[in-house]
């Protein structure tokens, strides 16, 4: 099966949405990480879709946020169609998206997600405390990433995702 990563286009929110929906199932919304998400403005440009033959199967997306003194992309949801799962499509969504948020001049990603899939990526969990976000998360779940060297120093306190009407 051929599958492409592209950026996200507007034209993709409805399978979006489907992927969404069917790999998460209706406690998607229930999230704290939606809570981060809401009223934000979308990197269309850094998130990543993949596709096989003009059908939407997976998607991974970045948003823009303030984190103290640094600036971080939230990464996610990430989700692949459950039809095509545990074939190393995910991991593949991962690093593509990760890719393009190299050279951004971002400090850093970071996360809510399963230690055990973002570690691979060299993902770890930040200190308890250290990144707030606007509910409680379990403290191995909240992780993070450097984009450049040295990047995660300026990362600490709350989280807080560009807003829609906000320009970068
Ligand atoms: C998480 C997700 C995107 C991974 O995509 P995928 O294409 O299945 O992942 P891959 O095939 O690249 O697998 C990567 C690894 O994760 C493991 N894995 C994938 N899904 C898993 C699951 N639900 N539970 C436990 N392990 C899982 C795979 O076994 C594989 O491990 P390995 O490389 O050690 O064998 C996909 O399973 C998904 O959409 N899940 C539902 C939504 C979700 O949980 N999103 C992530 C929130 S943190």
């Amino acid at each position: 099966m051929a599958v492409t990563f592209a950026p996200e286009h507007p034209v993709h929110a409805a399978a979006i949405e489907r992927v969404l929906d069917a790999a998460f199932g209706p406690g998607r919304f229930a999230k704290v990480s939606e809570r981060v998400r809401e009223g934000a403005r979308l990197d269309y440009a850094r998130s990543r879709v993949a596709l096989s033959g003009g059908r939407l199967i997976g998607c991974c997306r970045m948003w823009p946020a303030q984190v103290g003194t640094g600036r971080a992309f939230f990464l996610g949801p990430l989700a692949i169609d459950p039809r095509l799962q545990r074939s190393g499509l995910g991991a593949q969504l991962v690093e593509a998206t990760l890719a393009a948020a190299r050279g951004t001049g971002f400090d850093g990603v970071i996360l809510v997600g399963r230690p055990q899939f973002f570690s691979r990526f060299g993902f770890a969990p930040i200190p308890a405390g250290r990144v707030t976000l606007p509910g409680p998360v379990e403290a191995q779940r909240l992780q993070w990433l450097a984009l450049r060297p040295g990047g995660l120093e300026r990362l600490a306190g709350p989280l807080n995702a560009f807003r829609a009407a906000t320009r970068a």
